[in-house]
């Protein structure tokens, strides 16, 4: 298998000619590139186009993320999920403003919280290596292309495509690169029928020659999320709510919740419930239904820290699975 030196051309020349416009492709610099790449994993283009602005307006440079302590970073995120990336940029940062941007694709990739992919990208885009950056959304487009049934969660299936784009490259890496992700997102699209007619390849893609575009990727079967029941409790005495640190590892390391059981627990015993309410949230592998608690509080209840929703909203990172929660805070 091969990608032609024509088919490079006209992914080329679709993307000129359609690229959206985003804020970080406006000024590229590797600082700018890694942070708006690392906000990219696993989430969309448009919840990150506010993140990435206030978050270099905040940090404009990567020694002022350096300088940055690990809740403000968080805090920074906050809404933005997969929040070991923010910890793992800062990390970096650190790094970083020690030792420079790393100039090739191993020490990009040495970098905390830097994957394969992410990699690729920001060798590709930043430093116009023939970094070839392969995700779910590139292995979508490039099995339709060529009609290939391997099963795109297979590492097998990620290299032989990571060399077939590798030889591939022009010497236009980071709009080849970034012209692959757009065709994913805006025409190759997932599920229901993507939009062959705006398609550069449409003429040379062996899936819609065939009409068989909904027959790639082949993948794993999903498994189903795991259910977890808990509880929510909005403790609130003088104006005050009570906020705990979640722990440093796992699910939202770090970030600040009300104070949260698994499954049922006693909420009478913190007071008077004042409202009830239930919601869910979706992680990648586990789903929270929540019952929550507007409790007027009786009682001192050290453990927590009692925070001003002022406060909270200024300066606590908390995430959105609470947001149903949030709302009760004035
Ligand atoms: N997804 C990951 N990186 C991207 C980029 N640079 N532009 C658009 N979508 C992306």
């Amino acid at each position: 298998m091969e990608l032609s030196a024509q088919a490079v051309a006209l992914l080329l020349k679709w993307f000129a000619e359609n690229k959206r416009t985003l804020p970080w492709r406006e000024k590229r610099d590797p600082y700018r590139v890694w942070v708006s790449e690392i906000m990219l994993q696993q989430t969309r283009v448009e919840a990150v186009k506010e993140y990435y602005l206030n978050f270099t307006a905040r940090f404009p440079t990567v020694e002022r993320l350096a300088e940055a302590e690990e809740d403000e970073v968080l805090k920074a995120w906050e809404g933005l999920g997969y929040y070991s990336r923010a910890r793992n940029l800062l990390k970096a940062a650190k790094l970083i403003a020690e030792e420079g941007f790393p100039e090739t694709y191993d020490g990009i990739r040495a970098l905390a919280g830097v994957g394969d992919y992410t990699a690729g990208a920001i060798s590709s885009i930043a430093f116009g290596l023939p970094c070839p950056a392969v995700d779910g959304n590139v292995l979508r487009v490039m099995t339709r292309y060529f009609a290939d049934g391997s099963n795109i969660d297979e590492p097998a299936t990620k290299a032989k495509f990571t060399e077939i784009l590798r030889r591939a490259y022009p010497k236009e890496a980071g709009d080849f690169c970034e012209a692959l992700m757009e065709l994913g997102a805006i025409v190759c699209v997932p599920n229901g029928a993507p939009s062959c007619g705006a398609c550069p390849w449409s003429g040379l893609c062996k899936a819609h020659l065939t009409g068989a575009e909904e027959s790639f990727p082949v993948r794993n079967e999903k498994k189903a999320r795991k259910i977890v029941n808990a509880t929510v409790c909005v403790l609130e005495r003088e104006g005050k709510y009570a906020l705990e640190k979640r722990s440093d590892k796992g699910l939202l390391a770090s970030l600040y919740e009300f104070p949260f059981f698994e499954g049922e627990a006693d909420v009478g015993r913190f007071g008077e419930i004042l409202e009830k309410k239930k919601a869910k949230h979706i992680f990648t592998h586990i789903e929270w239904r929540m019952t929550g608690y507007l409790i007027k509080a009786r009682g001192i209840f050290p453990q927590y820290e009692w925070r001003t929703a002022e406060e909270i909203k200024n300066d606590y990172a908390i995430p959105s699975a609470f947001k149903a929660f949030t709302e009760w805070l004035q």
